[in-house]
């Protein structure tokens, strides 16, 4: 496979659940999205967006009301049996097994896939610091996490499709969550995962996908959402001011006061707030840049300067 390849390619997807005879849920809307070869891609959205609806229908677990997905090119209802030997897949919910130790799963899971690597298995079991000794049973939600992303791993898969790996994750898992993912990546293989929680996965991913209501809002690479068009500035004054003082200048919104001085958000050129500034003693001032939460929220509302991509 070359580069630029595409791995998933998703056209006009629609899935629409009849939920009774007189309810139906639009759950995904005409979505279309490509991700290539070798690229981690992040697909966020609240709760109920439709995340887990995509990938059920990525992995032909249902089928759509219109439109296709393809996966290496071909269509994932026509030979899903085939394409499925090349897809790690990490489910929201592992509810199997549960009188059976981990690494009863993890034999039985090896020998239906035709023989894993028994020695990276063991890597990626020490990794990620599993007792495969005990019954899942007995296994909290973190643990059954952990022997979830070593089924989907075990088999070097060339597309991993997780749906929410990181929910629960502890910081110290999450971090070699992120090593793993970025191994995967470094071996040229493809990363599909699903979070509504942009921090946990904005260092690892190249773009994300903004899903809402069963629309795609926006996809963009990481790097530009991370340079958004507006920064926070906190300034510190000798003497109060009020915040209605500086709400009027070009670039700035969202005054708030502090105890010892301003907050506000500003667009563009720092000279119209300097100049506003003036009969004022500053006695200090510092910018942060906002966070991928709150870009994504600027998305969600449209008051961003930035155009939503497709
Ligand atoms: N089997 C189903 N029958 C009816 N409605 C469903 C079914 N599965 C999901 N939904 C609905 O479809 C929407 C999207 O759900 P889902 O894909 O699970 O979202 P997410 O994974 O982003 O939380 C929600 O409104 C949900 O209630
Ligand atoms: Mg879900």
């Amino acid at each position: 496979m070359t580069a630029n390849t595409a791995v998933i390619q998703i056209e006009q997807l629609s899935k629409t659940y009849q939920r009774s005879r007189k309810e139906q849920v639009d759950a995904l809307k005409g979505l279309n999205l490509t991700i290539q070869q070798g690229e981690i891609f992040g697909y966020l959205g609240p709760n109920g967006a439709g995340k887990t609806t995509t990938i059920r229908l990525l992995l032909d677990l249902i089928r759509p009301t219109t439109g296709r997905a393809l996966l290496f090119g071909e269509d994932a209802r026509a030979n899903s049996v085939a394409l499925h030997r090349r897809i790690g897949f990490l489910p929201g919910e592992l509810n199997l097994w549960k009188g059976y130790t981990g690494q009863q799963v993890l034999d039985y899971v090896g020998k239906l896939r035709g023989g894993v690597d028994a020695a990276y298995v063991r890597q990626l079991v020490d990794r990620l610091q599993f007792d495969p000794t005990l019954k899942v049973r007995t296994y909290s939600s973190g643990n059954k996490r952990k022997l979830g992303l070593v089924l989907a791993l075990m088999n070097r898969a060339d597309l991993l499709i997780m749906d929410e790996p990181t929910g629960g994750l502890d910081p110290l898992m999450q971090q070699i969550f992120n090593e793993l993912m970025l191994d995967v990546k470094a071996e040229g293989r493809t990363v599909f995962l699903s979070s509504h929680v942009l921090s946990e996965v904005q260092a690892i991913c190249d773009r994300v996908g903004i899903l809402r209501g069963g629309e795609l809002k926006a996809v963009e690479s990481v790097s530009n959402l991370m340079h958004a068009d507006f920064q926070w500035v906190t300034l510190h004054f000798r003497e109060p001011v009020a915040a209605n003082a500086l709400a009027q200048v070009v670039g700035v919104s969202e005054v708030q006061a502090l105890p010892d001085g301003l907050r506000l958000r500003l667009v563009g050129d720092f000279d119209p707030l300097l100049r506003a500034l003036a009969p004022y003693y500053v006695t200090g001032m510092v910018t942060e840049e906002p966070t991928l939460e709150e870009v994504f929220l600027t998305y969600y509302s449209g008051t961003s300067g930035k155009e939503a991509t497709r």
